[in-house]
């Protein structure tokens, strides 16, 4: 598996150093907000259960799972939700826990949803964000890299469903997806 990536972008100590000062941040931001922190499924999960131990507050957590990506490597555009929330969002300050932005589609979609929810504030918390790829106004409030156009897998990042057991961020080699 290690032997299909091209290159390291971010290794575990670099996701674990940011992870812990966005963790603070946050901490600052939120004291005595009791957030709900939404876990997009699936890519976000190990940033996610990382993040929520750096960060020194009351919180709940719950988990959404939203696709627009299936198999290829382009976005689909359609952006389906697989798994809704169990917890309801009225009145709550909603901190959403991401993976990675990269045409906004699927965050422009929850942030509105929440809001039509009548959550009291929606914010975003991103390890990745590759701004060049934005076709939606998405703004994210925590960024913990900004990531050049390339196909980038581990640490929750899919290709066709694999890699995201890599402990780093990598780029795929690209004979992985074009062959
Ligand atoms: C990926 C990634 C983000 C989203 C970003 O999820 O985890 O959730 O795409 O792309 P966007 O900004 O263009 O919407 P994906 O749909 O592949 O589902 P997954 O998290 O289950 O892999
Ligand atoms: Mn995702
Ligand atoms: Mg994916």
């Amino acid at each position: 598996m290690n032997n299909d990536i091209k290159e390291v972008l971010y290794s575990k100590e670099q996701i674990a150093e940011v992870t812990k000062k966005l963790g603070k941040q946050i901490t600052k931001d939120f004291e005595g907000k009791n957030p709900l922190v939404v876990c997009v499924l699936k890519g976000a999960v190990m940033f996610t259960t990382d993040i929520i131990r750096e960060i020194d507050t009351y919180l709940e957590l719950d988990f959404m799972d939203v696709s627009s990506y299936g198999e290829g490597t382009e976005s689909s555009g359609e952006v389906k939700i697989i798994k809704d929330l169990d917890t309801s969002v009225t009145g709550r300050d909603v901190l959403i826990v991401e993976d990675i932005i990269d045409t906004g589609r699927t965050l422009q979609r929850l942030v509105e949803l929440f809001k039509h929810r009548n959550a009291k504030s929606v914010k975003i918390c991103t390890l990745l964000d590759k701004p060049e790829r934005r076709v939606e106004g998405v703004k994210p409030d925590y960024v913990g890299f900004e990531v050049p156009n390339e196909f980038v897998v581990g640490y929750g990042l899919d290709f066709a469903g694999r890699y995201r057991n890599l402990g780093y961020v990598g780029i795929l080699k690209p004979e992985v997806y074009e062959g």
